[in-house]
């Protein structure tokens, strides 16, 4: 089953860089943004609290034979090890988003010293429970990856690391990026999680969507506060609409987003999950018109279907199958999509 998915027109993107144009010209633009506003103690107090809490996630008390008995499908292994490299790369994505005036602001530095920890460890922990399944990453793979990241991964890392030395604004769209980034993780692995036959899998899953939602709540307050600027809100909405794909494209193997996407997101429960995101990015000021989740995925979906015919029908039948056999996790409230903003 496939949805209709919209397009970005060629007039959004016209008044969004006219917007953006006339921003730049605006000489009250100075850089005098003060990041101490009256929340600073609002988020000094959640910071604290994210630095007391941060920690590797657990795995030494899953069952690891019964892991090992059961295993996972080929598309689950598949799927846990896009979400693997993904996750192993995110020493990267801190090298961009250090850069310029962002790196220069404390709560921000404290965040990402203990963001790429756990997330390091979430890397680890999947690739710990393949091996165990019998998938274990080839040598070097992190080489490869990153040997393999495309020239728009390559422009994006140019344009972060440069722009946001022009401006301190340009940190609303780090802090934007990384909300809607992290809102996908944990919508991914909660889905996952309730998808998968392998409990304790579930159990892993959920406890890094956990984590993932605590990222998702610094990013996203992070975004409201900065977003508040129109240069702020002129440079995200550019860069949100031109440049942002979902997390893991270019990085994770080609095609596994679809593949993703078909099995997770492309159902009525999928598509308002998909929804349910869009809605949130879009409350953000100057994202109103953020449907992004939805017409990437879908995309991605449509793209998986034409290249990949035959697994996209062994994966239809199996989720028919599954779809029976799991409507019981619905009604436990660790499956349920919660948001946290
Ligand atoms: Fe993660
Ligand atoms: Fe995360």
């Amino acid at each position: 089953m496939t949805a209709h998915y919209g397009a970005r027109s060629d007039t959004d993107l016209t008044v969004t860089l006219r917007t953006f144009l006339t921003a730049l010209r605006d000489k009250d633009l100075s850089d005098k943004i003060t990041f101490h506003t009256e929340d600073s103690s609002k988020m000094a107090f959640d910071i604290e609290r994210f630095v007391d809490l941060s920690k590797a996630v657990e795995t030494s008390d899953l069952d690891w034979d019964y892991i090992k008995r059961v295993g996972v499908t080929k598309v689950e292994a598949r799927i846990l090890r896009y979400m693997a490299d993904v996750e192993s790369h995110t020493i990267i994505y801190l090298r961009d988003i250090l850069s310029g005036h962002t790196a220069g602001d404390p709560e921000i530095t404290q965040f990402m010293a203990c963001w790429v920890y756990e997330e390091t460890h979430h890397g680890r922990a999947l690739d710990r429970f393949l091996t165990a399944c019998g998938y274990p990453p080839e040598s070097g793979r992190y080489t490869k990856v990153l040997s393999n990241m495309g020239w728009q991964e390559h422009l994006e890392a140019f344009l972060t690391t440069s722009l946001p030395k022009l401006t301190p604004h340009f940190a609303a769209t780090h802090m934007s990026w990384g909300a809607v980034d992290e809102m996908m993780a944990a919508s991914a692995y909660t889905m996952l999680a309730y998808y998968t036959k392998n409990e304790e899998l579930s159990k892993l899953l959920l406890r890094m969507a956990k984590d993932e939602r605590r990222h998702q709540s610094f990013y996203y307050h992070q975004a409201e506060k900065r977003l508040a600027h129109p240069l702020a809100q002129a440079i995200c909405a550019t860069a949100m609409r031109v440049f942002w794909n979902p997390v893991g494209v270019g990085v994770g193997e080609e095609n596994t987003l679809g593949l993703i996407g078909a099995l997770l997101y492309d159902d009525e429960r999928g598509r308002e999950e998909l929804g349910r995101m869009d809605r949130l990015m879009a409350k953000l000021p100057g994202l109103g018109w953020f449907q992004r989740a939805s017409v990437e995925v879908g995309k991605a979906i449509e793209m998986f279907r034409s290249t990949e015919p035959d697994v996209a029908r062994e994966l239809d039948k199996s989720k028919g199958d599954t779809d029976r056999l799991r409507a019981d996790r619905l009604r436990n409230p660790e499956f349920a999509l919660t948001s946290a903003n």
